[in-house]
């Protein structure tokens, strides 16, 4: 695939791990710790083909409303990936980030994505953002509070808010917004992700589990999106002139 046209951001929803494990009679984390191994069939596969930042949506700020114990085994895999994943994706230069409300999570889980932030920070390879609490509702929120209280500080001028600025306070300041937003397992909707951010974003649907997604179905997604015309609220005309000027 040509390089000029890879994404340069890759967001992905991984659904479907529950119903992966249920349809195999096992428990719903056990669909969660494949969905880790996709997770890493793909963030492999994406740094080889160029993409350069994936964001993926691990934990949301609803899915705390879970059975008990499957929230408790989920946090147990987070601790043992951070454990077990950082060195290799240090050693292969990816810079790691976590987004999300943070606090929620208890200290030992914290401290370590804050160790695995500050290990990674320098490399420059490629970037995984993991959502974990967050929510898109959340992140805007955020930044409006934020802005309210350096207005109120008289830090800054209301009337200096633009896109910009807000997109400055947001989550995932300072990254371009995703290219391409995917969706394994079969819903079609965008679940509280990154609602500013994906705006002018291309989204691709698939019905296949997360657990079974990997380097076809990511390169299947990459095609799709390839074919699409990004117009930005221009017309394909105008879109077509340019490119070709
Ligand atoms: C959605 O499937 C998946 C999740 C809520 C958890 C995703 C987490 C991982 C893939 C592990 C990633 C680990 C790290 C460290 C980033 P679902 O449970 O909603 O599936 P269902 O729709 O079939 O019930």
């Amino acid at each position: 695939m040509p390089e000029a046209h890879m994404p340069e951001h890759v967001a992905i929803v991984m659904d479907g791990n529950g119903r992966w494990a249920e349809q195999r009679r096992r428990s719903r984390s056990w669909g969660h710790q494949a969905g880790l191994k996709a997770l890493r069939r793909t963030a492999r596969h994406g740094t080889e083909i160029g993409i350069r930042i994936l964001t993926v949506f691990a934990f949301s700020s609803e899915n705390w409303n879970r059975p008990a114990l499957e929230v408790s085994r989920l946090m147990d895999l987070f601790m043992s990936a951070l454990e077990k994943e950082v060195k290799g994706l240090h050693e292969n230069g990816v810079k790691v980030r976590f987004i999300g409300d943070l606090s929620g999570f208890k200290p030992e889980l914290r401290e370590r994505m804050l160790a695995a932030q500050e290990l990674t920070a320098a490399n420059t390879r490629s970037q995984l953002n993991v959502a974990a609490n967050y929510g898109g509702r959340w992140d805007i929120v955020n930044a409006a509070r934020t802005m309210a209280e350096q207005a109120r500080d008289g830090q800054l001028d209301p009337a200096s808010i633009d896109e910009g600025l807000f997109g400055s306070r947001l989550a995932l300041a300072d990254t371009p917004d995703p290219d391409l937003f995917i969706r394994t397992g079969g819903e079609m909707r965008i679940s509280n992700f990154l609602l500013w951010q994906c705006a002018y974003t291309e989204f691709y649907f698939s019905d296949v589990l997360w657990p079974d997604f990997g380097k076809d179905e990511l390169d299947r997604a990459i095609a799709a999106y390839q074919q699409r015309e990004r117009r930005f609220g221009k017309t394909g005309k105008q879109v077509r002139d340019h490119a070709h000027a």
